[in-house]
């Protein structure tokens, strides 16, 4: 059975109009791809039609030719325009769907914080930092040597009752103090010297709510041609007024230690309290002889303080061993 020009005419119009509607009536690519498929696929519904050209007459074929590739054309954009809509809908939903809200609030994670102790060592080799000294530190096991004897306390000498040392084997020993410090650093460096040392040290005290068998300790040393007693002075008072914050009543009390002369211990007034807070004075020559420094030439001042003692005013710490037991309900208020 032949087909005449006029149905394929018809059929293609039909063709057409149903393949609009079908791709009009799609709601995903897939669906798309299978609307494609069907109508303008190898096997599809217009080749099977534009089967039915081979019979047509010469002169019928061109026309029918050009109505099919106008169907088809036509179809083709259908398709392409209805494939960008479809993908532009599907990338606006992925989005939608990935919105960060960069506004929420974050999942907050446990962190850990500095230790009281720790804050206090930073905030005074801070302050000291500013006034232009480097952090020094030194061994934890000492020689008699550093610890005493280069400090102008001799075996004999009546200075280290006031220090109940713990001895190792060997003649070692647990550093007293950080004054130690003041040796080792002079022994490989040369004047000016200006240095802040920080570090644990270890006494054989009977531990109770002031004492315990460690502790931590900040040196202060200066060293340096015509350095008197007025530059410990001022150094002093500066690093009170920037420690508390404000300018305090500050008193230098006269008293000994065997590697100062003079030596003095300062007190504050501090919330209508008197408070001891350092040990300081002139470096004694003996002990820029010790290092190999010229006494006639440079002249220098020191200061110790005890950290925990600082870290107790400040915080209002009642008990030392409240520093050291790793009591989270007392650590987590600093
Ligand atoms: N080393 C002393 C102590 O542990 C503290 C001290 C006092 C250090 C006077 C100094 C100083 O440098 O000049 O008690």
């Amino acid at each position: 059975m032949s087909t005449s020009p006029n149905q394929l005419e018809t059929q293609l119009q039909q063709l057409q109009r149903e393949a609009v509607e079908a791709i009009a009536a799609t709601s995903t690519l897939e669906e798309l791809e299978s609307i494609r498929v069907s109508y303008l696929g190898k096997k599809g519904q217009l080749s099977q039609i534009l089967r039915g050209m081979g019979k047509l007459s010469p002169q019928e074929r061109p026309r029918i030719g050009a109505l099919a590739n106008e169907v088809k054309e036509t179809l083709q954009v259908n398709l392409d325009n209805r494939h960008q809509a479809l993908q532009q809908a599907r990338i606006e939903e992925q989005l939608q769907a990935e919105t960060l809200d960069v506004t929420m609030p974050g999942v907050s994670r446990p962190l850990g914080h500095i230790h009281p102790i720790n804050s206090i060592i930073d905030r005074i080799l801070e302050i000291f930092v500013g006034l232009g000294y480097t952090v020094a530190t030194g061994p934890h096991i000492e020689t008699d040597y550093y610890n005493f004897e280069a400090l102008n306390t001799p075996v004999d000498h009546p200075a280290r009752d006031m220090q109940d040392t713990f001895y190792l084997p060997e003649g070692s020993l647990l550093r007293t103090h950080t004054s130690s410090v003041q040796i080792r650093y002079m022994e490989t460096h040369q004047p000016p010297v200006r240095i802040v040392a920080p570090g644990r040290c270890y006494r054989r005290d009977t531990v109770d709510a002031t004492h315990s068998a460690t502790f931590h300790q900040i040196e202060i040393l200066a060293v340096d041609k015509g350095l008197r007693f007025t530059d410990l002075k001022g150094t002093i008072k500066e690093f009170i007024r920037q420690m508390f914050g404000e300018e305090l009543p500050i008193l230098f009390r006269a008293s000994y230690f065997p590697f100062t002369e003079p030596s003095a211990e300062v007190d504050v007034q501090w919330k209508g309290k008197w408070l001891e807070v350092l040990g300081c004075g002139m470096v004694d020559p003996n002990v820029l002889k010790a290092v190999g420094y010229d006494p006639e030439i440079y002249t220098g001042f020191a200061a110790g303080l005890g950290v925990e003692r600082f870290a107790m005013v400040l915080h209002e710490i009642d008990d030392i061993r409240r520093l050291y037991n790793s009591d989270l309900r007392f650590l987590k208020q600093f």
